[in-house]
């Protein structure tokens, strides 16, 4: 297979083409395997009321808002980075282009995640969690900020999307699950089946890529995994929100590493594949010395029992 230089750093032309096929038969698959849910019916309406304003009713206040700081923080962090949607489906459509299963996949994703935000913030907004002023501020500060994508060509940004729909399958679940509320719960729950699709595909795309070209799909991975951070990462207030969703076990660098980059490691076989190039093997062992740093990272993370 003839290669150009562009190809070997972010996959070109020649792998949007060739991947064409598996992009087709996934996306079949992913409509085959989802099911359509309706956000209304996961927000616990009956807990709203009106508020100040052109409603007359009552203000925010702090004391209203029942969720635990790493839960309230999960949620507040996963609305606000489902806002930027309109950000990610402009670099997702440069990434992967603007024909073909490739963008019907994106639109469809675009939807998904869609449907996401509204139900995070019909949630948010009818049990009082948040300040409904700051959110709507946020909202806006983070669109008008833009999001800048941290890497380039296709290869990249399947190696991305699959470790950030990992990410943020764990981070939903383990939301819910701090929530102490059963309803935020279920809607988490709910909202981390489609990350996993969404991951699934991803991660079945990557596979192919690595296939097709390894020492490429390798440089990718050895590229985009040690600097990966979540989309959030851009939102007002980052800082105090993450502090308190490591806090909180909800996300850390040692639930990082063993609910998302091993796995994503081992499921993958990237320290397994054999007759690369040079350029491959040295991917190899860029991503196992990653592995190994973090490792000892999350194990200092470990707060004490
Ligand atoms: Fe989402
Ligand atoms: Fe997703």
């Amino acid at each position: 297979m003839s290669r150009n230089a562009a190809d070997i750093t972010t996959g070109g032309r020649g792998a949007l083409a060739e991947l064409e096929p598996v992009v087709e038969a996934n996306l079949h698959r992913h409509l085959r395997d989802t099911r359509e849910w309706f956000p209304h019916q996961y927000v616990p309406w009956s807990r709203g009321r009106d508020f100040d304003g052109l409603q007359g009713g009552e203000p925010w206040t702090p004391e209203q808002s029942r969720l635990p700081r790493a839960a309230r923080a999960s949620l507040l962090l996963g609305v606000l980075t489902e806002d930027n949607l309109p950000s990610y489906y402009h670099i997702l459509l440069r990434a992967f282009g603007e024909r073909g299963p490739w963008s019907d996949w994106v639109h469809l994703w675009t939807a998904e995640e869609g449907r996401h935000s509204i139900a995070l913030r019909g949630y948010l907004l009818t049990t009082r969690a948040v300040d409904p002023v700051a959110l709507e501020r946020f909202r806006v500060r983070q669109l008008t900020a833009g999001y800048r994508f941290d890497h380039n060509g296709v290869l990249q940004a399947l190696v991305y999307t699959t470790l950030q729909e990992w990410a943020t399958r764990v981070a939903h679940r383990n939301a819910g699950l701090a929530s102490g509320d059963p309803v935020c719960d279920r809607m988490m729950g709910r909202i981390a089946a489609d990350e996993n699709l969404h991951m699934i595909f991803y991660r079945n795309v990557l596979q192919a890529a690595l296939e097709r070209d390894p020492d490429a799909a390798l440089t990718a991975v050895a590229d985009v995994l040690p600097g990966f951070r979540l989309p959030g990462h851009v939102a007002a207030d980052f800082t105090t929100m993450t502090r308190d969703i490591v806090a909180g076990g909800v996300y850390s660098a040692q639930i990082h590493h063993e609910a998302v980059v091993a796995p994503f490691v081992r499921q993958l076989k990237l320290l397994g594949i054999g007759g690369l190039r040079p350029e491959g093997h040295q991917a190899q062992e860029r991503i196992a010395r990653y592995v190994r740093h973090l490792e000892l990272t999350a194990a200092r993370d470990i707060p004490p029992r």
